[in-house]
């Protein structure tokens, strides 16, 4: 799903999270493990203090895993729950729900404390578009459960999934806008595939692509496609258009086509496990 975000949009999407985050406990943030900053939106540790909170370092499997490590050490430093998951392959499940008690620790003790018995945690999904709630919540969540909130018109009420005897998850995830101010942030967001390819230049980003993939992950473009890695990026973006045909009529190389197979190869993960954002950087 690729939204543009608007002043109206962003409104609109804090305003349903302040009225969604009265009703819960546990926050499960879910961002995009190949660029774990730009594709959160720092508000949300504003929005939700007070709650316990768990991050989720989804699309795992396409991120370079000592990086993936790497950033899980970084949000623990910071005082986060952190879970390595591949929503799409169901990786990492049993870590979270392991990871929701523990986070919610602190809540259960206090019901406790209170004389509260089997009340249970309430957590809610969020993060920008793209990151995979949707996939997220289904795989965890189990599809036949997650299907019910879905059908427009059964209830106005909020719908909650009951994960087990101590979990409920709302069905409906918080979308969370992404921060634009950062032109890297807006570049980053780009290469992985949040935001319309037609309103940027492809060819462009995938110069700046090139040139980060020759300098942290040599030799992954010279394996793919043959390319010389010492020559510039639109050398690299030439040769891989040779190597793959990228012609327009007329038999004029075609570099745009050429940018298109390198972001298909470099989103669907066949350049390679690759992580646009290294958590060394950010300490
Ligand atoms: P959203 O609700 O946050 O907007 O995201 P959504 O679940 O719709 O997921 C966005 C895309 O990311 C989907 O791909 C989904 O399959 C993919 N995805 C989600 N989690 C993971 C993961 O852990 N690993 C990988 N590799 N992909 C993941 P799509 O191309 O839009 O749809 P589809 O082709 O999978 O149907």
């Amino acid at each position: 799903m690729n939204v543009q975000w608007y002043p109206g949009h962003m409104t609109r999407a804090k305003r349903q999270m302040q009225e969604d985050l009265k009703l819960i406990d546990l926050i499960i943030e879910l961002v995009d493990a190949r660029v774990p900053l730009s594709s959160r939106n720092p508000d949300i540790d504003r929005l939700g203090q007070n709650k316990a909170r768990l991050i989720l370092l989804n699309k795992a499997d396409l991120a370079d895993e000592r990086q993936n490590e790497a950033w899980k050490e970084y949000f623990t430093k910071k005082g986060f729950h952190v879970v390595k998951v591949d929503s799409r392959n169901g990786g990492g499940m049993k870590a979270v729900q392991a990871m929701i008690q523990e986070a919610c620790r602190e809540k259960i003790e206090r019901d406790r404390r209170r004389g509260i018995k089997n009340r249970p945690v309430r957590a809610m999904v969020a993060g920008i578009p793209n990151v995979g709630k949707s996939t997220f919540i289904n795989t965890f969540a189990g599809k036949a459960c997650a299907k019910t909130g879905n059908k427009p018109g059964v209830t106005r009420g909020k719908q909650w999934i009951r994960l087990n005897k101590n979990v409920e998850l709302l069905d409906t995830p918080g979308i969370l806008w992404p921060k634009f101010e950062d032109q890297k942030v807006g570049e980053r967001l780009a290469c992985i595939g949040s935001i319309k390819d037609d309103l940027l230049n492809m060819e462009e980003l995938s110069l700046l692509l090139i040139e980060y993939l020759k300098s942290r992950y040599p030799g992954v473009l010279a394996k793919r496609y043959g390319v010389s890695e010492e020559n510039s990026p639109l050398a690299v973006l030439e040769e891989t258009a040779k190597a793959r045909g990228c012609l327009k009529r007329g038999e004029e190389l075609d570099y745009e086509k050429a940018a298109g197979v390198i972001f298909d190869d470099f989103r669907s993960g066949k350049i390679g496990r690759i992580t646009l954002e290294w958590a060394e950087k950010e300490k």
